[in-house]
């Protein structure tokens, strides 16, 4: 299988070079540039090597750069933003700093001509985040692209198979971005696009045989798909070693306590442990109607249950855990305001003993977990699942939380789901649940005074969920779903919908 080895300097966009190059069935990998040894590099025989962006100056002594030696390696190197300015520091250019000129977001690329712009139009539009620029190519390198403020946008040594592209071919804004890996990855480096991601479950469960071989690993599952994805790759690699512990909160949605079980229990023989806290949970939200007190509440609590469970199991080796690389990125922005503390089955106790982390899909994004999903024989309906908050219903209850109102919630959120995939609507809306409002108003049945709960429902459209727009679901079907909450859900006597997008207002109410 070829590889290509994506050479993290600490650019923003480093996943997503990978992520690029595996969509072009090619394998990528990403190391970080002091995590990996030029003989290293020989040795596993990479077809290519992408320096990726990172920190501002070449200059700057803090600034990551590698051995030279890896110039010699006769491997073709493809440097994007940082790394084509060290590419060029490397071999003698000279690189100066722009500052008050500095190149930031769409920009027109004009090509020159040249084997990596093979196919590239005349003018096109390309994505620049950059102050220094490269003022003099090195020897042997010739200008494939410009722009109108950056001399050097594009550069190449065909001789050596060096190239250097001072944009962002790995957005999609560049709008050739992908024709100018895809160049690289299969003109320059002549790699067989022959991979594919169930190769990666293959791999993995492979490398966690050897790796993992004799341990003890424990597994906090949610039933969402990040963490069921981790659970059949490990239990594909060590079996009954892999321990799961399932904290069912009582804020699940109806019957999935149960449906988790039955999947990974009964059609896959995972080693499970459901553990009942509902009353855990409840006593402890008890007379607290503030959310982010309940959220902390149950975050924490998660935290106690599943430390209890690891040390009731004990002499446990490895933690293992379903995080993502979108995960990593929203960990990593640090100083941005908390609009609300998420809580997952990451972040877990430290404290239970173990003696390392496994993070089997840290490097993948969403899509590619579905596929191995799909790949591992996880049912389309749980790796198609909208997502589900950590703390579940409790963000769908306002006010304090009840044994009443949690099942008007299960009770209302089951049937807003039925009608949503009957009528097609699951396929619109990337999230629909319905909210118990802590208001409740009079209304009239059979002849009687009833004095219900408001019960809102909530359905939004999006890519990526930091903006959200509600969807426009028909009327007809909005009447029939009021009417079944409202005749089958007892507690109910008024249903609206939330015709907001995010911003101003959250995909959650709480
Ligand atoms: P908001 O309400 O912040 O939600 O617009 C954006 C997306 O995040 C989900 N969400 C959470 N997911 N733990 C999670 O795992 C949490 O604490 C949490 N809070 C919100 C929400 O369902 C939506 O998909």
């Amino acid at each position: 299988m070829d590889k290509i080895l994506v050479l993290d300097f600490g650019g923003q966009y480093n996943q997503l070079i990978a992520r690029r190059v595996r969509s072009l069935n090619v394998y990528a990998e990403i190391k970080s540039f002091d995590h990996i040894s030029v003989s290293k590099i020989k040795e596993t025989g990479y077809k290519g090597i992408i320096f990726t962006g990172g920190p501002n100056s070449v200059y700057d002594e803090r600034s990551p750069h590698y051995s030279k030696d890896i110039l010699e390696l006769n491997i073709p190197i493809l440097g994007i933003c940082y790394g084509d300015q060290l590419l060029a520091y490397m071999t003698n250019g000279k690189i100066v700093s722009a500052k008050n000129n500095s190149e930031y977001g769409r920009t027109e690329l004009i090509n020159q001509g040249g084997k990596l712009l093979e196919g590239v139009p005349d003018k096109s539009i390309c994505w620049m985040s950059h102050t220094d620029y490269i003022k003099d190519v090195p020897e042997g390198f010739k200008i494939t692209g410009t722009t109108k403020s950056c001399p050097c946008a594009a550069m190449e040594n065909i001789n050596k198979n060096f190239y250097g592209v001072q944009f962002h071919p790995e957005v999609t804004h560049t709008e050739y971005g992908m024709k100018i890996l895809s160049n690289f990855i299969f003109d320059v480096c002549k790699c067989h696009p022959d991979w594919k991601m169930e190769d990666f479950a293959k791999s993995s469960i492979e490398k966690y045989k050897k790796e993992l071989a004799d341990k003890r690993v424990l597994l906090g599952l949610s039933g969402g798909l990040d963490s069921s994805v981790v659970a059949l790759l490990l239990h594909k690699a060590i079996g009954k070693n892999l321990i799961c512990v399932f904290v069912d909160h009582g804020l699940l949605r109806k019957d999935e306590g149960d449906y988790v079980e039955k999947i990974f229990k009964d059609k896959f023989d995972v080693n499970l442990i459901r553990v009942d806290a509902k009353n855990r949970f409840l006593t402890k939200l008890k007379g607290i109607t503030e959310p982010e007190a309940k959220r902390k509440i149950i975050g924490k609590e998660f935290i106690e249950v599943f430390r209890t469970e690891a040390k009731k199991i004990g002499n446990i080796d490895v933690l293992s855990q379903g995080t993502i690389y979108p995960d990593v990125i929203e960990s990593g922005k640090g100083s941005s305001a908390v609009i609300k503390s998420h809580h997952n089955v990451g972040g877990l106790p430290k404290d239970i003993g173990f003696k390392s982390i496994v993070e089997p899909l840290r490097d993948l994004f969403k899509d590619e977990v579905r596929a191995i999903g799909l790949e591992l024989g996880l049912p389309e309906e749980l790796v198609y699942r909208q997502p589900f908050p950590g703390p579940g219903l409790a963000v769908r209850i306002i006010g304090e939380i009840t044994e009443e109102k949690i099942r008007i919630a299960q009770d209302s959120d089951a049937i807003l789901r039925e009608e949503f995939k009957k009528n097609g609507l699951d396929k619109l809306a990337n999230q629909y649940f319905t909210v118990v409002t802590n208001t409740q108003s009079v209304g009239v049945m059979g002849d009687a005074r009833t004095y219900g709960y408001t019960l809102a429902l909530r359905a939004v459209t999006t890519d990526d969920f930091m903006t959200a727009t509600w969807t426009r679901v028909p009327y007809e079907i909005l009447e029939h779903i009021s009417s079944r909450i409202t005749n089958e859900v007892k507690g109910i006597n008024r249903v609206t919908y939330d015709i907001t997008s995010k911003p101003p207002a959250t995909v959650e109410w709480e």
